[in-house]
């Protein structure tokens, strides 16, 4: 069961767990997505992939989604992810964030449903300082609302599959999602004014916003912009595939595991910048501005511990992902 189903990751992995065999039921409240997205998946793979729509912090309606279905594993994706909006509505993201997973973590239990996958991220590492971060990098306290409700759902997991015989629960941090499915009917649509460098150039690239503004060219970097690992999407959703198989396949008794996601390849914002030029054989408008408060100057991922233990690695090259990324705005948009 995919709860967060119809959102970006959730797509790519749906698509990529039915491929690998698995039967999967996506659950989603489109509160950021739309049944649009759900058929995106039904056309890709075929199969009339199972939905209901459901608030995932909506216990009664989430039981019933566990009454319906026999699913031994859950991946929780169902979340608020709006760093700044996180910062001015606190409430919101902790009651939506913990609310819906602690509801996940409870019915699990009740209904002795083994294996959880968490969707947490690279954020709970802060300003590292070493790089790359490996798992047992520290986690810094947390710059946001939004962040804390990762670390804060990772250590319920912990503390879950600590107190909670047969309970096993996957921590996935990820690094910089970025890209779209190569069929370009799938990827990530974000409502009003994107907040992420990807699908901002994209919506530049297409004409909806007039420049890029790039956030800070001083930073103790090559280029002086900041360094970050963007991991492709497909890519990041067959560690998904690899992460399931692992807890469904005898390879993991009870317990908690963290795994990194990333390519542990560090690349500056104008590296990705003229990468998507390239890419896509256009120019791109772009401007330097001054920093965006509370961006980490650089982190990437040391990916060693997911590369042996999932059997995963990285694979799809930053030039495949900038050009999926654009046949997917051009595909939202009517531009083909
Ligand atoms: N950037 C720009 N211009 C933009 C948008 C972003 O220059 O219009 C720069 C940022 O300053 C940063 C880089 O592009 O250097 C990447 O920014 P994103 O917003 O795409 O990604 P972040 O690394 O800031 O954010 C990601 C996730 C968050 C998570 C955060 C911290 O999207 O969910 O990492 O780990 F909280």
């Amino acid at each position: 069961m995919i709860s967060g189903g119809a959102g970006y990751i959730g797509t790519h992995t749906a698509v990529e767990l039915v491929g690998a065999g698995f039967g999967v039921v996506i659950i989603d409240d489109f509160s950021n997505s739309d049944a649009a997205a759900v058929e995106g998946v039904r056309r890709i793979t075929g199969v009339d992939v199972p939905f209901e729509q459901v608030d995932t912090c909506n216990e009664e309606a989430l039981r019933a989604v566990f009454r319906k279905y026999e699913f031994d594993s859950v991946i929780h994706f169902a979340a608020f992810k709006a760093v700044g909006e996180s910062v001015s509505e606190p409430l919101k993201y902790y009651r939506n964030n913990l609310a819906s997973f602690m509801n996940i973590c409870a019915l699990m239990r009740e209904f002795g449903r083994p294996n959880i996958l968490f969707s947490s991220s690279a954020t709970v590492y802060g300003e590292p300082d070493a790089l790359p971060v490996t798992e047992q990098s520290p986690r810094q306290p947390a710059t946001s609302p939004y962040g804390n409700t990762k670390q804060m759902a990772e250590d319920i997991l912990r503390d879950c599959c600590a107190a909670y015989d047969g309970l096993r629960g996957i921590a996935l941090r990820y690094f910089n999602p970025v890209g779209a499915h190569p069929s370009a009917l799938i990827g990530e649509l974000p409502r009003g004014v994107p907040q992420n460098l990807v699908p901002y150039i994209t919506q530049t690239a297409a004409g909806i916003r007039e420049c890029l503004s790039v956030f800070g060219s001083d930073y103790p970097t090559p280029d002086g912009t900041c360094l970050r690992d963007y991991i492709d999407i497909v890519d990041l959703a067959r560690a998904h595939v690899a992460a399931v198989k692992r807890m469904t396949g005898g390879r993991m008794k009870a317990g908690y595991e963290i795994f990194n996601v990333g390519t542990g390849r560090p690349v500056s914002v104008l590296e990705l910048v003229e990468g998507f030029e390239k890419a896509n054989g256009l120019k791109l408008n772009y401007k330097i501005v001054g920093r965006r408060a509370g961006d980490v100057p650089a982190v990437w991922a040391d990916t060693d511990l997911a590369n042996r233990e999932l059997g995963w690695k990285a694979e799809r090259s930053l030039e495949e992902t900038l050009r999926s990324a654009w046949a997917w705005e051009k595909h939202v948009r009517g531009m083909e």
